[in-house]
């Protein structure tokens, strides 16, 4: 019995044992099977989608609005002498080189053409190492110049946005009879006899010109510096927008952007987030008369040249004084007429 029972389990061992290999082999076909299925169109299969990284909306956007409020602020500035023109220039805070060389050139220019233009740069606060003491040298230079308007948000190039917001919030606030304004780069030549000769013949209200760009197409590629993904900004293309070198603005304009931007998420692209602003309120950035007067890609010094524009950017290493030295000086500007 004790055999025979013996025999018993044995065979039924080796009948398990037996199925244990099938269910084995079986199994393995399945994983095998799936596998290269999986490797020829994983896509089929949900269960293989690995999830996207978080789309981070956050990044094309800055804090606006804000309560920011203005550290240094000159409230009394446009009050005192009614500009025509207020030049509004955005500069970090350590950028006083920059500063210095606008005072000295076309910054320098109070009454064209027998209208007042005045002149503003645009700070936010400074950061990283050194920040206190740039700020007690922007505090001095406040003293010394009386032309620095300062706002308590980060100033750095991706808040851009909140700079030129705050400019038209200034404007706004300090500034609102003055005629027009312009928001003007640092890197600049700028023509003033030109620009009012062109403002002279401006229309008052919903005005605003510069390199107007109408059909530029939103980027798509990640490595692009003006990449947007579809989730952020759905249009293929960008609304109309002035360049952001350089664009002028009738004075009713900024009460109503500010108020426009409250319906608008700020992009952080400032010109195209104007423009965006601009669509909501149904106006349109109008072409100047001349569309050779703005030059976004920079024109080399030639008096010539320069005496027939409005604004170009400058190269890098320009002597701005030298520039605007020969460019005052008298005699005519071309060999070929007589001025
Ligand atoms: C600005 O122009 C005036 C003349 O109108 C001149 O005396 C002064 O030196 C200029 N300032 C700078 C910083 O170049
Ligand atoms: C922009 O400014 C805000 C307000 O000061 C700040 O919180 C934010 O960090 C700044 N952005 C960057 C990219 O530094």
């Amino acid at each position: 019995l004790s055999n025979r029972s013996e025999d018993i389990q044995q065979g039924a061992k080796k009948r398990w044992g037996c199925w244990c290999h099938l269910l084995t082999l079986f199994l393995f076909l399945i994983f095998a099977t799936s596998v290269i299925i999986l490797e020829a169109d994983p896509s089929q299969f949900s269960f293989t989608h690995k999830s996207a990284p978080k789309l981070e909306k956050h990044k094309y956007f800055v804090e606006y609005p804000h309560e920011y409020h203005f550290v240094i602020n000159e409230p009394e500035k446009c009050k005192q002498q009614k500009p025509f023109l207020v030049l509004m220039v955005p500069v970090a805070p350590q950028n006083r080189g920059h500063r210095n060389n606008i005072r000295s050139t076309w910054g320098n220019e109070s009454t064209v053409l027998g209208k007042v233009v005045k002149l503003f740069f645009l700070l936010g606060l400074p950061t990283g190492k050194g920040a206190e003491q740039v700020q007690q040298q922007v505090l001095q230079e406040s003293r010394e110049h009386q032309d620095l308007i300062q706002s308590d948000f980060v100033d750095c190039y991706k808040n851009l946005t909140i700079k030129t917001m705050m400019i038209l919030e200034w404007l706004d606030s300090y500034c609102s009879s003055a005629s027009y304004a312009m928001k003007i780069d640092s890197d600049t030549f700028l023509n003033l006899d030109n620009l009012i000769n062109m403002l002279l013949n401006a229309p008052k209200i919903n005005y605003m010109t510069g390199m107007v760009e109408c059909n530029a197409v939103v980027s798509r590629d990640p490595s692009s510096k003006w990449y947007l993904p579809v989730e952020v900004f759905p249009e293929p293309k960008y609304p109309c927008y002035s360049i952001g070198m350089g664009y002028i603005l009738s004075l009713d304009l900024p009460r109503k952007v500010v108020h426009s931007s409250k319906h608008n998420k700020a992009l952080y692209i400032e010109d195209v987030y104007l423009g965006m602003c601009m669509k909501y309120l149904g106006i349109l950035p109008t072409h100047p008369p001349d569309l050779n007067c703005f030059h976004y890609i920079p024109v080399l010094y030639d008096r010539c040249a320069y005496s027939k524009l409005i604004i170009t950017t400058t190269y890098e290493h320009t002597d701005h004084v030298w520039v605007w030295k020969d460019f005052k000086r008298s005699g005519p500007f071309c060999i070929d007429e007589t001025q």
